[in-house]
């Protein structure tokens, strides 16, 4: 169609994992089973212009600037997913993004990022098919996410979000997430996520380095295997409210994806001394009041504190006379778990 004309805008939160994706295939398929809290507030907004072109071609803006540098990567995401979106070819595309989180706070963008071009993307196919399927335009924009960065797989439906193939949900996938199929116990509903901000500087060890450092690792085998018991026992804990098994798996699963990385040739330590005092205090407060705050980690130096909106006020108070002093330049981040993409 010679006058086709699309112009959508989309948010995507970024997630945190409880059972951690490390380790994948070359098809970007996942080692093991990972299951995340989608969040709230740490997303990304991407509009894409849309019109008729001899040939498929995209530009990129960042908060209205061009921004060539990122076009590698885009085409490199856009040569893997042409073949599942012949729609693409014959469209021009104008992407343009921002986060809402700040550029320089060690709060990686690729989930968020990818997950909110991916819906953009199954919007566009939405309008050009006569009968569109809501259900399967979603499992798609999972699909597509997932292909540019794994974990953004779990970024585009609300909480919690399943990726890998398991026996204990059957109908996950490694190609795509999935809401949680059972009843999320009350006490996980606005559960809250507070980011400490211990190192804002860039990634230490790109993702795609990390995931490469399971390939030969000595404990991969029993790892992988410990990931699928995980998400069964936590999976039990989301249903049942059950914070001590929930705090267990957490911190456990955190710890276990450093331990990784400390045990892999090369290895690496992205804890810092900051990190460390932040989870030793974690761990006092929690002994001494019985408030159910935990931790967890991504790949880098940041603490995401996690616990239930009831006991905010008390956990935001403990955090600033304790813990702010340990976060560069005082910096944290206030989250929420949320509901996924969303169309803007
Ligand atoms: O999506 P990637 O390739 O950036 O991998 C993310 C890996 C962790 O954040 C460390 C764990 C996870 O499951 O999100």
């Amino acid at each position: 169609s010679a006058n086709f004309q699309h112009k959508s805008t989309f948010s995507a939160p970024s997630n945190i994992a409880l059972v951690k994706y490390w380790g994948k295939n070359p098809d970007q398929t996942p080692a093991n089973p990972s299951i995340s809290f989608t969040l709230n507030d740490c997303k990304t907004i991407t509009s894409v212009e849309a019109s008729f072109a001899n040939q498929f071609s995209f530009d990129f803006y960042f908060e209205g600037e061009r921004k060539p540098s990122f076009l590698p990567k885009l085409q490199t995401f856009f040569d893997k997913i042409l073949p599942y979106c012949a729609f693409l070819n014959g469209l021009t595309l104008k992407i343009d993004s921002k986060n809402t989180f700040p550029h320089s706070s060690g709060i990686a963008s690729s989930a968020s990022a990818l997950a909110a071009l991916a819906m953009n993307i199954c919007d566009i196919e939405r309008q050009l098919s006569s009968h569109p399927n809501e259900e399967h335009l979603l499992k798609k924009a999972s699909f597509l996410a997932r292909i540019g960065s794994g974990s953004a797989c779990r970024s585009i439906s609300g909480n919690p979000v399943i990726w890998g193939k398991n026996e204990t949900f059957p109908a996950a996938s490694d190609l795509y997430g999935i809401a949680f199929p059972n009843t999320l116990h009350a006490v996980f509903h606005n559960f809250q996520d507070t980011i400490m901000l211990v190192d804002v500087g860039q990634k230490v060890v790109s993702s795609t380095a990390g995931h490469a450092l399971m390939n030969n690792h000595p404990f991969a085998a029993s790892r992988f295997e410990q990931a699928h018991r995980n998400l069964a026992i936590i999976s039990k804990a989301l249903e049942q409210g059950d914070l001590d098994k929930f705090i267990e798996i957490t911190e456990s699963e955190a710890l276990t994806l450093h331990a990784m990385m400390l045990t892999s040739t090369p290895s690496f330590i992205l804890m810092h001394a900051n990190t460390l005092q932040i989870i030793e205090r974690v761990r006092r407060f929690r002994e001494s009041t019985k408030l159910p705050l935990c931790f967890t980690l991504d790949a880098g130096a940041n603490v995401h504190l996690l616990y239930p909106e009831s006991i905010k006020s008390e956990i935001l108070e403990f955090i600033k006379e304790n813990l702010v002093e340990f976060c560069q330049n005082q910096q944290y981040l206030c989250d929420t778990v949320g509901n996924g993409a969303q169309k803007l």
